[in-house]
């Protein structure tokens, strides 16, 4: 065939449209991957940092392995407070079990402190090698919901850490909550005072050590007094009866 054939010009710019088509499909696909993959690692980045293991995070350790090695993925039926194996833990995806009637549960408007409408019957935990308890929370923030988890000792009510892993508050500001120095604070602190949830966040500066309640408080973020009061409220109703109440209440039972 003649180079100069139209033809065969019409082929190979067809051709070459196949091979370019291909190799952008593939570039996608491994991206798409590339990206699933990094979203997971930062859940167990987030995962092992509420959980105590920031050091071991910090130094590089392979986090996959960390993450394997120490945490065990649990279902809670928040109903009832007990753990379940109604459906595949593996395969169970929480954010979108909040989707679907079948699989959520509505809050009335009266609890819903943390303004987010329904919830799902269903609760994806971790348990730590060492008993702690990191439990997904969720809520609504100043700007957007906040996305984290908080660490719980297995006597159900002394916080070993908090960390949000998505949210939309300001730098400087509500997205202080990302601060280490401000996370650090929670390590200690107590979820309840007998049964009642007693954890608070008071505006920056209010924190007295010497209070009475100082073990359940958290000392705000400097002029971001909204995202504190935000923050309080996501804690109190997920540890209240309709979140982990009755789990952690079975637990030290
Ligand atoms: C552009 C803009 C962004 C803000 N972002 C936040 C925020 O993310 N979180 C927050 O609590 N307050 C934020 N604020 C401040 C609040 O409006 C409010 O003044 C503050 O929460 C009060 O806290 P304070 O009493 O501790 O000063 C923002 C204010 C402005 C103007």
């Amino acid at each position: 065939m003649s180079n100069d054939s139209v033809f065969k010009t019409f082929l190979v710019a067809f051709l070459l449209c196949v091979v370019c088509s291909v190799l952008v499909c593939l570039a996608a696909l491994v991206r798409i991957d590339r990206e699933a993959y990094n979203k997971q690692l930062e859940i167990r980045k987030t995962v092992l940092a509420a959980g105590g293991f920031q050091q071991q995070i910090d130094a590089g350790e392979d986090i996959d392995k960390l993450f394997t090695d120490n945490m065990t993925l649990k279902l809670v039926d928040l109903a009832t407070g007990e753990f379940t194996t109604a459906v595949d833990s593996a395969t169970y995806d929480q954010k979108a079990a909040v989707e679907h009637p079948e699989t959520a549960e509505k809050i009335p408007t009266d609890q819903d402190l943390a303004g987010i409408g329904t919830r799902a019957k269903y609760a994806a935990i971790y348990q730590a090698s060492n008993g702690d308890l990191i439990l997904p929370i969720r809520g609504a923030g100043m700007w957007g919901p906040m996305y984290g988890y908080i660490a719980v000792a297995a006597d159900g009510t002394t916080v070993k850490g908090l960390t949000f892993y998505q949210h939309a508050e300001t730098p400087g500001l509500g997205a202080e909550v990302d601060n280490p120095k401000w996370k650090a604070q929670w390590a200690g602190k107590q979820l309840y005072k007998g049964s009642t949830v007693a954890l608070k966040v008071v505006k920056n500066g209010k924190y007295d050590p010497n209070a009475a309640d100082a073990t359940s408080t958290i000392d705000g973020l400097a002029g971001a007094s909204v995202t504190g009061n935000k923050v309080q409220a996501i804690i109190r109703y997920w540890f209240g009866d309709h979140g982990y109440g009755k789990f952690l209440a079975n637990l030290k039972g």
